[in-house]
């Protein structure tokens, strides 16, 4: 008895202070404008949500289009997408253009109601409102699919849903995107699509322990489901030989000089990247390679280095030319629009080797960007190699072909099991 009233008046304080802190902190109130019917409206909202990759999360395998239930695996549980087509029972044909954009960049339209960061929001923050209306006129002329939502499992406490709103407090960033003033239109437009509709950094930052992307290391590299997103900060983009060419062309068709896009990368490109214009994929590659002076691409001195036939890592070598050499050639130099060159490979230059070494053991599947580029699958060597004979031939690809294999550290047998445990 003595212990219910305690974990009752304990719960009634809790309910208090949650009250309080959602009243005083609250849903910012936005005005509503007025639902713009104009096709050019239209128009420029179906290019902001192909920049934003809406598709990709809010379209189930096999499902109709916009209509959610997309699985999403999280270190909490399973959160499913929403419909976001106009029905206006199981979407979003209830909402007016001003919750639109609460739940876009604060992930809530009321404090009892607040979406998991599953959805972008801690990037869309950064969505202006005039882009936030354009996508929302888009939504709104799409066709009304009736699909109630999927129940989440999430595990305790996080299937609390108003504990969101203490996270969002904590973590999530409600301010609108700036200009930086002293860096051109292009270097700003290209800030502002990375940071915002792109969420680039929802896979490329690393989180703490509470799932939020740390703002301190933004891009600076993370694990997302089988393999890394590497660092994508200028100077290591430098390092690895990435040129702004060579990105805009990777963002187009999924393959350059450094090599093709897999995973989740893979289907950013396709969904997203490849859709966009060229001043939109060049405005990216600015900001991202903002290091200044002119980039000439490396991958001529990588060639150069390859002349020399007597090589150290005997074992490694033999390895290459018996496994490797066969599609992607002997010195490295890929087969136009079939197998991606390892010479200048920048997935070779990354210092931990994780994703080379998850490449070599499990293989990729076969890719279609464009009519004209389409890879094979790379076949997977986990069972006809072993850890010690994966490190010789990483350490070998590595020195002869990656940009900055000189400094790269030499990998072992126990390296590599561990990556690939
Ligand atoms: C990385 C995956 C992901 C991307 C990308 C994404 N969303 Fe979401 N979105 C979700 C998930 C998951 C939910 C449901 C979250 C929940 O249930 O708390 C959601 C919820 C929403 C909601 C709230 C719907 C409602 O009725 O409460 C809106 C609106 C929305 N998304 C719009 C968009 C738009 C517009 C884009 C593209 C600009 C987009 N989303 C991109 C995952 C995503
Ligand atoms: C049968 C042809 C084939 C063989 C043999 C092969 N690869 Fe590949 N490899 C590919 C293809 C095709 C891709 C691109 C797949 C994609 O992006 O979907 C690829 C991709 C890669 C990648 C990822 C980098 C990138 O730019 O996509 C690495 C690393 C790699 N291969 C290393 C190796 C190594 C090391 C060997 C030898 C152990 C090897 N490959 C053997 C065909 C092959
Ligand atoms: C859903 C997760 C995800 C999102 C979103 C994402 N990336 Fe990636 N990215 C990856 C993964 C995983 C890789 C590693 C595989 C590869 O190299 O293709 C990668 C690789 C890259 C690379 C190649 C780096 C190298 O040296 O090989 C670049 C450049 C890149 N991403 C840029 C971007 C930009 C710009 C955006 C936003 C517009 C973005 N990514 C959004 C997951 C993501």
């Amino acid at each position: 008895m003595a212990l219910d009233r305690t974990t009752g008046g304990l719960a009634l304080i809790a309910i208090a202070a949650y009250g309080l802190f959602a009243a005083l902190w609250g849903v910012a109130p936005v005005v509503d404008h007025p639902l713009s019917r104009d096709p050019a409206t239209i128009a420029a909202g179906k290019y902001l949500a192909a920049a934003g990759d809406c598709t990709s999360c809010h379209t189930a395998e096999g499902g109709e289009t916009f209509a959610g239930g997309r699985p999403l695996a999280t270190p909490f549980g399973t959160i499913y997408s929403a419909n976001i087509t106009p029905d206006p029972k199981t979407g979003i044909g209830d909402l007016n253009s001003a919750r639109f954009y609460q739940l876009m960049a604060y992930g809530a339209d009321s404090p009892l109601d607040p979406l998991y960061p599953a959805m972008p929001y801690t990037s869309f923050h950064n969505v202006t409102r005039e882009d936030s209306d354009a996508l929302f006129s888009y939504f709104m002329s799409g066709p009304a699919v009736e699909q109630p939502a999927t129940p989440n499992e999430m595990s305790f406490p996080f299937d609390i849903r108003p504990l969101m709103f203490a996270w969002d407090f904590l973590f999530a960033s409600r301010k609108p995107f700036e200009k930086t003033p002293d860096k051109d239109e292009v270097w700003n437009r290209g800030a502002y699509l990375v940071e915002g509709l792109g969420h680039c950094g929802e896979c490329h930052t690393p989180r703490n322990a509470f799932g939020a992307m740390e703002n301190s290391k933004s891009l600076k590299g993370a694990v997302v489901g089988d393999f890394e997103a590497p660092d994508i900060t200028p100077s290591a983009l430098d390092g690895r030989g990435w040129s702004r060419e060579d990105l805009v062309l990777y963002f187009e068709t999924g393959a350059s000089p450094r090599g093709s896009a897999f995973g989740d990368m893979f289907l950013a490109v396709k969904k997203s990247l490849h859709l966009l214009t060229h001043d939109d994929r060049m405005a990216i590659a600015t900001y991202l390679m903002d290091v200044g002076g002119s980039q000439p691409s490396k991958g001529e001195a990588v060639v150069a280095k390859l002349g020399d036939d007597a090589h150290e890592n005997r074992s490694g070598r033999v390895l290459y030319l018996s496994n490797c050499s066969l599609c992607h050639g002997p010195n490295g130099q890929g087969v136009e629009a079939t197998m991606p060159p390892l010479a200048g490979n920048a997935t070779l230059a990354q210092p931990d080797g994780v994703n080379l070494i998850k490449v070599m053991a499990q293989g990729l599947d076969p890719q279609r960007v464009s009519l004209t580029l389409a890879y094979g699958p790379m076949p997977a060597f986990r069972d006809r190699l072993s850890a010690g004979q994966m490190a010789d031939l990483a350490n070998y690809v590595r020195s002869v072909f990656a940009t900055n294999g000189d400094d790269l550290p030499k990998l072992g047998a126990e390296e590599v099991s561990r990556i690939l445990r």
